[in-house]
């Protein structure tokens, strides 16, 4: 990663404290340039934005009875039982999202985790992945012992190209894991399509798109499992935290007794009490902040769609913005709000000259993900003793050449800017700030580069 860079989390943590500092420089700029008000702030003139964002994650004093009521109870782990307050969140939250069941886990990573075992997924697999995403998608992925093969990226929607999915099917491959990024749903009916032709298994990473929609049902309801997280950042909190869902009840029963250490349950019998898992349980006081926040992701939601439209009905008059095109009948949650900038009409601005003048308006903002295959995790993967062992040479040599075809996923990498969920949840008059600070950085661009 370069210096300039920030990953998402470091983003998060560092938004509201940048914001601070922001409004002091802001304020002090505002003073001593009045006047120049088209100016980008890059070039001296005075910051669209002044104050701060709204922070996250955000606390409700009226949810703590409960929660102190649970740890006062010492009735914490949920393990073998399906009741309590875990229980009851996982309930409520199939409920939501019209799922068939939903199964609480002590991570996202955790449900990918339990998801691709219940699928069936094995050593010496491969599966199919989206490359855009957070490095947990792949991490999974091999911790199966399974290889994470990458189809590319569609530059106009940031979500796996359908197009590109098939030519990387192997006799190998047993699962596609798409994933809804940035809570934009992927066009999942052409993907559906190319694993029932094979007779794979399709995996949602929805860890970033709670309540997001295709064509009028939710993301994690699409394919056979769906995997959520509510890890501190994400839409709905609980530290950490997250949720296998679905339409299939042998799959989530298979999914439920994986995350419970392979206790038997339901359709799922196994061979005996026991059948492969490993414990990854939710607590009940996770279950317990969880439940509460239900109301406040459906309020919160409505809200960043809102402030998301009218940011991109904003973008979409500056030349050389790109706004991501979502699938017909769909609708976004928007974890970022990411577009795509064209360098060429920023007369050849720089991405990091891009969010720094970006910055100077006191606007943060990320670059998204890098080209992380590239950075060490899969050379690891592949030189190591056990991958060795399960896939043949030549395989893993055409594997580790495969990541130059990602053209379009490069693409996506070099020129993606991204802003933080939390912005959206300021009032109209920031996010109009946001569209006139981009503005001004193209109208001023060749004095920026
Ligand atoms: C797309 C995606 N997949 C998987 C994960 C893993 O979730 P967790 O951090 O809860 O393990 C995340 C979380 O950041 C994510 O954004």
């Amino acid at each position: 990663m370069k210096n300039d860079e920030l990953t998402r989390r470091q983003f998060v943590h560092t938004a509201a404290a940048g914001a601070t500092a922001w409004a002091g420089l802001a304020a002090s700029n505002a003073a001593l340039l009045a006047g120049a008000t088209d100016k980008p702030a890059a070039l001296g003139g005075a910051p669209v934005h002044q104050g701060d964002w709204p922070g996250w994650p955000q606390w409700d004093e009226a949810w703590e009875p409960k929660i102190v009521e649970v740890l006062r109870s010492g009735q914490w782990s949920p393990a073998g039982d399906t009741g309590g307050p875990v229980g009851e969140f996982e309930k409520a939250y199939a409920e939501l999202l019209g799922a068939k069941d939903c199964v609480a886990t002590s991570s996202g990573t955790a449900s990918l985790l339990t998801a691709l075992a219940a699928v069936g997924v094995e050593a010496g697999d491969e599966v199919i992945v989206s490359p855009f995403t957070f490095i947990a998608t792949y991490n999974a992925v091999l911790a199966h012992h399974a290889l994470p093969v990458f189809a590319d990226t569609d530059p106009a929607t940031l979500t796996i190209d359908p197009a590109s999915i098939e030519s990387r099917i192997t006799e190998r491959t047993r699962a596609i894991v798409p994933v809804h990024i940035y809570g934009m749903p992927c066009d999942i009916d052409a993907i559906n399509a190319i694993a029932k032709k094979h007779n794979l298994a399709v995996v949602e990473d929805a860890c970033q798109a709670w309540l997001a929609e295709y064509k009028g049902r939710k993301c994690g309801t699409l394919a056979d499992l769906g995997c959520f997280s509510f890890q501190n950042s994400k839409h709905i909190p609980s530290g950490e935290g997250g949720a296998v869902t679905g339409m299939s009840q042998e799959l989530l029963d298979r999914a439920r007794s994986y995350h419970d250490c392979g206790r038997a349950f339901g359709t799922h019998q196994g061979q005996g009490n026991f059948s492969r898992g490993l414990n990854y349980r939710m607590t009940h006081y996770q279950g317990v902040m969880l439940q509460q926040q239900i109301g406040k992701l459906t309020a919160d939601t409505e809200r960043r769609r809102a402030n998301a439209d009218r940011l991109t009905a904003g973008l979409r008059e500056i030349p050389g913005i790109h706004t991501v095109r979502l699938p017909e009948n769909s609708r976004a949650v928007w974890h970022l709000y990411a577009f795509r900038y064209n360098p060429e009409e920023f007369h050849g601005m720089s991405r990091v000259k891009f969010q720094r003048a970006l910055n100077r308006e006191g606007v943060p903002c990320s670059g998204g993900y890098s080209e992380q295959y590239y950075d060490g995790l899969l050379d690891e993967a592949i030189n190591s003793r056990g991958f060795q062992r399960l896939f043949p040479a030549d395989r893993l040599k055409a594997y580790r050449e495969s990541f130059q075809e990602l053209k379009g996923n490069q693409q996506v990498c070099n020129t993606t800017v991204a802003l933080f969920q939390s912005l959206l949840l300021g009032a109209e008059r920031d996010i109009d700030g946001i569209v006139e600070a981009i503005r001004r950085i193209q109208a001023h661009s060749a004095s920026l580069v």
